[in-house]
């Protein structure tokens, strides 16, 4: 009788935890969505696309931005290759070195190349490459902007292209690695080349350029007034352009990235995490009635993970079958609260601690009897419906229940009607 307790509490508790499933089977037609439409722009490869046209560009004006940190190494011959398309070409051209303090000599080294087109500007706070390069927007005084890496990865000679893409009506050109023509250099091992992907796939719901991770773009100096909100966090500035300037009509100019020769990369993990903080800010300004109950399915699915991780460290303690099953649920509903609290509803997070819990474990019970319910329904009135079908309209079903319940009871505003708000 006893055993029978604990073997039902534990399947309402699974029934509970397994709801986010839903969103895996989401995520996952979603990946072979966009990679299948990644396929064909790849298939049908764009005007610009093509390698350099042979066609002399007119002269223009523009504003080249380099955010650097203690690139002494590199500036020089980056300096030198600019020098050369800027002769070439007797472009209006003017380079905003933007250096965060480096002390390595990128000071001595400017002041002694004496360059009337060159200028360092040299920043003491509010440091990051993101500040650098607002910054140094801010103070372009060209017609076209440029923003570039200072360690030769982004060549330069692509930039007439950027800008005739520009003249040919695009509102922003991004110097790509995921074009036709495009390539990188060989030794990008397996690990950056799938992160780069990953991070490249997370950003599909904002745009749907190829590689909007790139730090290599174009656009005009009045694109700049319809900036909203620029909020420079981590190192996906084009990313935040793109978004906060409502770009509908973005190019692609296919660039060889080239392997960092001198000096070393600067992104580290942190800036990565920093990502998944700028894409939630991104989420909560592009899509802010989804907000909350996209990153409730993503804390759902979290959640999964937990449980799963929980299980296996119980089970490799030698914790009873029955004791790990139950305490990787209780620990996977208890992180999902958390993450709840702190990012879904972080508006609510002054409300009191233990009725927010209470209630939680209310919300994902009544959610978790509804899927049952609505499972049940479903298998008792179509009999010959497959199973999992019935089930997974029943997940639906239950975490809608419980997303509802949570939204609007658990994690109310402390106010009358707060809409959630960025926090
Ligand atoms: N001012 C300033 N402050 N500049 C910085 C900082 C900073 O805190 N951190 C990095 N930079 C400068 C570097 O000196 C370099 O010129 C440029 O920003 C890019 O830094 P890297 O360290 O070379 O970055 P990466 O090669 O890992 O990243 C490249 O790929 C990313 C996409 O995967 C760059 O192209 C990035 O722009 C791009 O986002
Ligand atoms: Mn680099």
């Amino acid at each position: 009788m006893y055993d029978r307790l604990i073997d039902m509490s534990i399947l309402v508790l699974s029934l509970i935890v397994q709801q986010p499933l839903v969103l895996w089977a989401t995520l996952a037609a979603l990946s072979v969505l966009a990679i299948t439409r990644a396929r064909f722009a790849e298939a049908a490869p764009s005007p610009e696309a093509r390698p350099a046209d042979p066609a002399p560009v007119e002269a223009f004006s523009v504003s080249i931005i380099v955010p650097t940190y203690k690139e002494v190494e590199s500036l020089p011959l980056l300096l030198a290759r600019l020098d050369e398309l800027r002769t070439r070409l007797k472009l209006d051209c003017e380079v905003l070195i933007m250096d965060d303090d480096s002390k390595d000599g990128t000071s001595e080294m400017i002041a002694s190349k004496a360059l009337p087109w060159v200028r360092l500007v040299v920043r003491t706070s509010n440091r990051g490459l993101s500040p650098a390069v607002i910054d140094g927007l801010k103070l372009a005084t060209k017609e076209y902007l440029v923003c570039m890496d200072a360690d030769l990865s982004h060549p330069p000679e692509r930039i007439p292209d950027m800008i005739r893409a520009l003249q040919n009506g695009k509102e922003f050109v991004i110097g790509s690695r995921y074009v036709p023509g495009a390539s990188t250099g060989e030794d990008w091992g397996f690990f950056r080349w799938l992160n780069s992907k990953v991070a490249t796939l997370m950003a599909r719901p904002f745009t749907s350029v190829n590689d909007p991770m790139s730090g290599f773009f174009a656009f005009r100096q009045s694109l700049l007034s319809r900036a909203v909100a620029l909020n420079p966090i981590g190192y996906k500035i084009g990313l935040e352009l793109l978004v906060k300037c409502g770009v509908t009509q973005a190019g692609e100019v296919p660039i060889h990235f080239a392997q960092r020769q001198k000096g070393e990369s600067k992104l580290t993990f942190k800036e990565q995490l920093r990502y998944i903080q700028h894409l939630r800010r991104l989420l909560l300004f592009r899509y802010p009635n989804w907000a909350s109950i996209l990153q409730f399915l993503v804390v759902g699915a979290s959640g999964v993970v937990v449980n799963l991780a929980a299980l296996t460290l119980f089970v490799a303690l030698k914790v009873p079958m029955k004791a790990a099953v139950a305490a990787a649920i209780v620990v996977s509903m208890l992180s999902n609260f958390a993450l709840n609290r702190r990012f879904t509803f972080s508006y609510a997070r002054s409300g009191g601690l233990f009725r927010q819990l209470a209630g939680f474990i209310g919300a994902c019970s009544l959610g978790a009897v509804v899927n049952y319910v609505v499972t049940m329904f479903m298998l008792a009135k179509w009999p010959a419906l497959l199973p999992q079908v019935a089930s997974l309209v029943g997940i639906v079903g239950g975490t809608a229940v419980n997303f509802v319940v949570c939204r609007f009871w658990v994690f109310r505003a402390g106010r009358p009607a707060t809409p959630p708000a960025a926090g």
